[in-house]
């Protein structure tokens, strides 16, 4: 069974996925009238499971409407001592390094995984663990907020695989990890 680890993420202009506060409205300021998924929507089919960091689990927690992911959530965290009532047949806890956290859940047959969260997805990028990023820019400066990238302990090259032009504003890039 191949094992592959794909980063689905939107960010600003200037690199930012979140605002300083977690603001996160400018995601959603572009009029979206036919509700396109812009990719997500394949995504969670191609899926096995998603992993999560904490801060990321709770920002969804508080959104309206229903829960998003039709597929397992692994949640990471070190401080989150259980996953609240209503989530728990939606997710579950995870912690420890990233190949420990991983070889946990291939064990449970989960192999294709969505890896998301400013923190998780840079502690994933830096051991390597990332066969592919899906990148939405969204045309807007923040100017200050939660960056995407993090410094890398080496470079790690990349091919790009397609680009794809949503509502005429949105950029979303897919790119391999070249090995
Ligand atoms: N623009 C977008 O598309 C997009 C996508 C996702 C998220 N976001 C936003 O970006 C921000 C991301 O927040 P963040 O940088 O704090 O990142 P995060 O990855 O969501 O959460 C970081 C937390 O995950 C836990 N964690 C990570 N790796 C772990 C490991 N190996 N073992 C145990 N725990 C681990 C730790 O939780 P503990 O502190 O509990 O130990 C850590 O503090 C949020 O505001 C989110 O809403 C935006």
């Amino acid at each position: 069974m191949k094992h592959k680890n794909i980063v689905f993420i939107a960010k600003s202009l200037d690199g930012f996925i979140a605002g300083v506060n977690g603001e996160l409205d400018w995601l959603n300021a572009i009029p979206n009238p036919e509700n396109n998924s812009m990719g997500f929507d394949h995504l969670m089919k191609e899926i096995d499971a998603l992993v999560m960091g904490r801060t990321t689990f709770e920002t969804v927690c508080g959104f309206d409407g229903e829960w998003p992911y039709p597929k397992h959530v692994f949640v990471l965290s070190h401080s989150l001592k259980e996953i609240p009532e209503k989530y728990r047949d939606k997710a579950s806890l995870l912690k420890g390094n990233e190949q420990e956290v991983l070889q946990t859940i291939h064990e449970k047959g989960f192999y294709t995984l969505y890896i998301d969260g400013g923190k998780t997805v840079q502690n994933f990028l830096r051991k390597d663990l990332i066969q592919e990023l899906r990148i939405s820019t969204i045309p807007i400066l923040l100017g200050n907020g939660i960056k995407l990238f993090d410094t890398l302990p080496k470079s790690l090259e990349l091919t790009h695989v397609k680009t794809e032009v949503f509502l005429n504003q949105i950029v979303q890039s897919h790119y391999l990890r070249k090995k």
